[in-house]
């Protein structure tokens, strides 16, 4: 099939079977544009738990839809590849994060989204790069908490917050790595250029940035912004709403610590990438790949995600 086809089967399909589509930013173009939502990981938790449709195809990684998933467990949640998961996710089991939280008993515990049900069923509080200051402000000043798994993006909010919290050794692979010394050449080639980093990139990145930020963040300071070129440290698709949105301005994608031609496409998450409109056409069409969640965990993984949203 052609991608034109492609798309009026997935129209037809999802008003058959009153479907929404959500798609995260970091999805391919073509995917974002057929999409009912494309968000941020809030944005996405939000609308899943709000929507009125009787499936949810979540064109994003396994986390996400197994978030849409917790949050509305009487819907059908559909994944277009069910490989699709995150090097942040998998730097944290649960086995082992359990003994982490079992050996600080008087630690609240405030773990990023980017995570696994059963991390979260081990979880107070989640909470997403888009509220993650906003909740941490929320918590006793005195309170000690243990934050899983990002630790750039943990010591990012200890940074902003003043609080120490305890973070689990975990990272993304994609925004580890970035290059400072390619962004401070891109820097001094566009020193009319504003860098807008995820706080997802290590620290020294982060020092460099003018803003720091999650997806939905750095596209909306990017619009609100009088400069008129950008240095884009973070998953290259949300370059495409960027773009969308302002037409006038350009948008440099940062490039990654990698050697010479040994990566195409290092700041192109190889996870996100997994879903192509082909597969979001197959899985709407056959209703599988299925995201499923024992009822046991999912009442234990929802409180966490329920708490977030009242706070955020
Ligand atoms: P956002 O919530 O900022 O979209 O981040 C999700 C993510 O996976 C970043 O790598
Ligand atoms: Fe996970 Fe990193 Fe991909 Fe985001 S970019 S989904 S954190 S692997």
């Amino acid at each position: 099939m052609d991608k034109q086809k492609y798309i009026s089967e997935i129209n037809r399909l999802r008003k058959e079977k009153n479907a929404i589509i959500m798609a995260h930013f970091y999805q391919t173009a073509d995917i974002q544009d057929i999409a009912d939502v494309v968000g941020d990981s809030l944005a996405l938790a939000q609308k899943a738990a709000k929507t009125d449709a009787d499936i949810i195809v979540l064109c994003g990684v396994h986390f996400m839809g197994e978030t849409a998933k917790i949050l509305s467990p009487d819907k059908k949640v559909l994944i277009p590849d069910l490989d699709a998961g995150c090097s942040l996710a998998d730097s944290c089991p649960a086995d082992e994060f359990e003994k982490f939280v079992k050996a600080h008993p008087d630690h609240t515990v405030v773990s990023y989204v980017n995570t696994s049900a059963a991390v979260k069923a081990l979880t107070d509080i989640v909470v997403t790069s888009t509220n993650a200051k906003k909740i941490v402000d929320q918590l006793p000043e005195n309170e000690k908490i243990i934050f899983g798994p990002d630790r750039n993006l943990g010591g990012y909010i200890n940074s902003v917050t003043g609080r120490n919290m305890l973070l689990w050794d975990g990272a993304c692979h994609v925004h580890e790595q970035f290059s400072v010394e390619k962004l401070s050449k891109l820097k001094q080639e566009n020193p009319d250029a504003e860098i807008l980093a995820h706080p997802e990139c290590k620290s020294t990145i982060l020092k460099m940035a003018d803003y720091v930020g999650s997806t939905q963040g750095i596209l909306d300071y990017s619009t609100k912004s009088d400069k008129n070129k950008f240095l884009v440290v973070t998953e290259s698709g949300i370059i495409h709403q960027m773009e969308k949105n302002n037409p006038e301005k350009t948008f440099i994608p940062v490039p990654p610590e990698v050697e010479e031609g040994s990566c195409t496409a290092c700041n192109e998450c190889i996870f996100m990438r997994k879903n192509t409109l082909e597969k979001l056409y197959l899985c709407l069409r056959d209703e599988t790949p299925e995201i499923l969640i024992d009822d046991e965990l999912q009442k234990k993984a929802v409180r966490p995600i329920v708490r977030m949203l009242e706070m955020s």
